[in-house]
């Protein structure tokens, strides 16, 4: 029998108007996160009001059109005629919300050090207008102690507590853009509460629209569980990228080592090597947490190497393109590169962080020109100057003196490229089964 929590009558109306779908929801940030948990729960019935500080971005969702891939402009606009679904610039109208759930960024700084001045622009936004029964969800990736030790204060400065006259929680959100598998609904909710209650009005919401909610014990093991997440990502990409520069210099196909060690059907989970990390998740994450660490005297090692590793592997890449360019006898130095994919990831059109940015800037710092193809991405600023993607087409393929395949999108042509490019590096293993003439993987 789980434990019975006492709740309020404050907490009981809330429950109230979650059960029956007349609570309303505001989303403060309408990004890759907010933008599909907003639909979700325009979906489930709610009526949502996205809170966004980017007039274009309002714009678009009252116009009915999407600016995310991963959501579909039809069910936009279905949700936005339906009335379930708007947006709006004017903050003011949070005091008519009975949930509030904050998704805006969490970079880091130059020194890496965690920024969270949007965390506190939204809630200050918050606080001015918090209103009895509110429940206020932080799903920003952030540092453990963030909602407890820094959003928890901002808010009872009006003299309500927390647990009683309002109820705070915090809920990572693990949306994987660009997996067809897994999303907002189906991927299982984490919830941690300031309080009991809060953890059982938190989970009641999310209850309403996704399959599975976790609860746990407090706001900071949720906090945890997200940075444990994405540090165990890029603890083992580290692993594996270093694996493959010494395979390198070895004389060994880390990819085969790979494969081979993936059919263990227990205590091994494969990780493959790339040109580097990308995204606004696993190249920052562990930096928020390395970061808390340190206040509390400890050196997260693991976090600093992995992060050295992986920043490594554009310089890495570079290496193997001269490498390439000088078995063709031709120096780097004016060589016409084509890079494919400066998307971080596969199948989307992200290129925050992306690696093939660093690795753009690098090979054109040691004289190569250089172009990009990537059906997602039109176009890159770079060095204060547009660069428009290139058709992928025989021409184009033809004319680079080394192709590299940095982000393996499934919808490039790997024939074509097999077919056309002279010499290709292989950051990616796209040409397994395809071609090994001319082809140099990482
Ligand atoms: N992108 C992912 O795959 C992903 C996955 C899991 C977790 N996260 C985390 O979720 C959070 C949001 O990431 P994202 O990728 O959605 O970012 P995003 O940049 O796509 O979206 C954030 C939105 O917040 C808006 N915004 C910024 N400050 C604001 C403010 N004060 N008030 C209102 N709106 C504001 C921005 O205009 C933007 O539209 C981050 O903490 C990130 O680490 C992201």
């Amino acid at each position: 029998m789980p434990p019975v929590i006492k709740t309020n009558a404050a907490g009981r109306r809330l429950s109230d108007r979650l059960a029956r779908k007349s609570a309303r929801i505001g989303i403060i940030g309408l990004g890759y996160v907010g933008l599909p948990l907003a639909t979700e729960f325009a979906k489930a019935g709610f009526r949502v009001t996205g809170f966004e500080i980017d007039a274009k971005r309002t714009a678009r969702l009252n116009a009915g059109v999407s600016y995310i891939q991963d959501v579909p402009t039809r069910e936009v606009r279905d949700l936005v005629r339906a009335g379930r679904l708007r947006a709006t610039l004017d903050f003011t109208e949070l005091a008519r919300m009975d949930v509030v759930d904050i998704c805006v960024p969490t970079p880091l700084r130059k020194t890496k050090d965690p920024d969270v001045s949007f965390i506190v622009a939204a809630v200050e936004q918050i606080a001015l207008r918090l209103k009895r029964g509110q429940l206020v969800v932080l799903e920003s990736t952030t540092y453990p102690g963030t909602t407890d030790e820094l959003v928890r204060p901002m808010l009872e400065k009006r003299g309500f507590e927390v647990g009683k006259d309002f109820f705070l929680a915090f809920s990572p959100e693990r949306v994987d853009p660009g997996n067809p598998m897994y999303h907002t609904r189906n991927i299982p909710k984490v919830v941690g509460g300031v309080t009991p209650a809060c953890t059982l009005a938190a989970s009641q919401l999310y209850g309403a629209v996704m399959e599975r909610v976790v609860p746990v014990s407090s706001t900071q093991v949720a906090e945890m569980v997200k940075l444990l997440e994405n540090t165990f990502r890029s603890v083992n990409i580290g692993l594996v990228n270093e694996l493959a520069m010494m395979c390198d210099k070895m004389g060994i196909d880390v990819w085969e080592v790979i494969d081979a060690a993936a059919t263990k059907p227990f205590g091994f989970m494969p990780f493959y090597p790339g040109p580097g990390l990308g995204g606004h998740c696993i190249p920052i994450d562990p930096f928020y947490l390395s970061w808390k660490a340190r206040q509390s005297g400890f050196e997260a090692r693991f976090i600093e190497l992995a992060g050295v590793v992986n920043a490594g592997m554009p310089e890495h890449v570079a290496k193997i393109v001269t490498e390439a360019l000088n078995a063709a006898k031709k120096p780097m130095k004016g060589s016409r590169v084509l890079i494919l994919g400066v998307a971080y990831k596969a199948d989307i059109d992200d290129v925050r962080e992306s690696p093939s940015l660093d690795l753009i800037e690098i090979l054109e710092r040691d004289g190569a020109r250089v172009e990009f193809a990537d059906p997602y991405v039109p176009s890159i600023r770079h060095r204060g100057h547009i660069k428009k993607s290139r058709p992928l087409s025989a021409a184009t393929l033809r004319a680079a003196d080394c192709v590299v395949i940095a982000t393996a999108h499934k919808t490039f042509d790997y024939k074509l490229i097999a077919r056309h490019a002279r010499t290709i590096v292989d950051s990616r293993n796209a040409m397994k089964g395809r071609r090994t003439r001319g082809v140099y993987k990482i």
